[in-house]
């Protein structure tokens, strides 16, 4: 983290896990606990069904609802897809983008770029993902490969609308398998990535973005990662789903820095 330049995000993803009814459970335990003080930015990514319970639980406070997805055109015959306008009427702030879980369906560097695009023309922020897979890093091709996601997905996106983009690195080895990267390993690469960005947009917008790192983050972890300089926050999956341990991982980026 550097909080003397960019923001720190802690942010839940929940992909296809609770009901709206335990949606609004999850949200009254996680408001009792929340820590006051307003150290980071806080988002909880939840499925669409659960954004409406979120989105009413969360009202004053500090913390933002996001959806996990989103379609990219503004309306239309798009059967069961969500437009960006509909998710920021509906109350959201943050959208997920690229997960490679979604990626693994069929999701394609274009696709991402163009809902970036909407999503940042609708006002909302957009959470880009990438990663490398296992097969990738052991063939040396992860800078590569993280660079040319990188390049495409922010395709178009303008200088002034760089800085509202969050990007996640989330090595697809490290999603939901406990295998958490090193810190090492994650910073190296979360400082390829922002350089990536420095080389397309200037450099005090490149130093102002927050890259997270997601991938087996737990309150375990999160101290040791989010101690890392281009570690500006998280994405976290399973241990988003128990409000203690989503705590304790927000209260980790209440760390001093450098
Ligand atoms: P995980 O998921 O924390 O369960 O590994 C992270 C993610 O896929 O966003």
């Amino acid at each position: 983290m550097n909080r003397k330049y960019r923001k720190t995000v802690i942010a839940g993803n929940w992909k296809m896990n609770k009901t709206p009814s335990e949606t609004k459970e999850f949200m009254q335990q996680f408001k009792a606990i929340l820590p006051k003080g307003r150290w980071c930015d806080v988002a909880l990514c939840v499925p669409a069904v659960c954004i409406p319970a979120a989105v009413r639980a969360m009202r004053e406070t500090r913390v933002g609802i996001g959806a996990e997805n989103c379609n990219a055109n503004a309306s239309g015959a798009y059967t069961g897809e969500i437009a960006t306008n509909m998710l920021v009427d509906a109350g959201c702030k943050y959208v997920i983008i690229g997960h490679s879980e979604r990626r693994a369906m069929g999701e394609t560097d274009a696709d991402v770029n163009a809902k970036v695009l909407a999503a940042l023309e609708a006002g909302l922020t957009p959470i880009m993902c990438c990663g490398e897979s296992l097969e990738q890093r052991e063939a040396g091709i992860t800078d590569e490969h993280i660079a040319m996601q990188i390049k495409l997905g922010l395709q178009n996106v303008s200088e002034d609308k760089i800085r509202k983009v969050v990007i996640a690195y989330e090595p697809i080895w490290a999603i939901g398998t406990g295998k958490t990267a090193t810190p090492e390993q994650a910073q190296e690469v979360c400082m390829n990535i922002r350089a990536v960005v420095r080389k397309l947009y200037a450099s005090k917008n490149a130093r102002a973005i927050s890259i997270l790192y997601g991938g087996s983050m737990n309150e375990k972890n999160a101290f040791e990662l989010l101690a890392q300089p281009d570690i500006d926050g998280g994405l976290i999956g399973g241990a988003s789903l128990v409000p203690e341990k989503f705590v304790q991982i927000i209260e980790a980026a209440n760390q001093p820095t450098a």
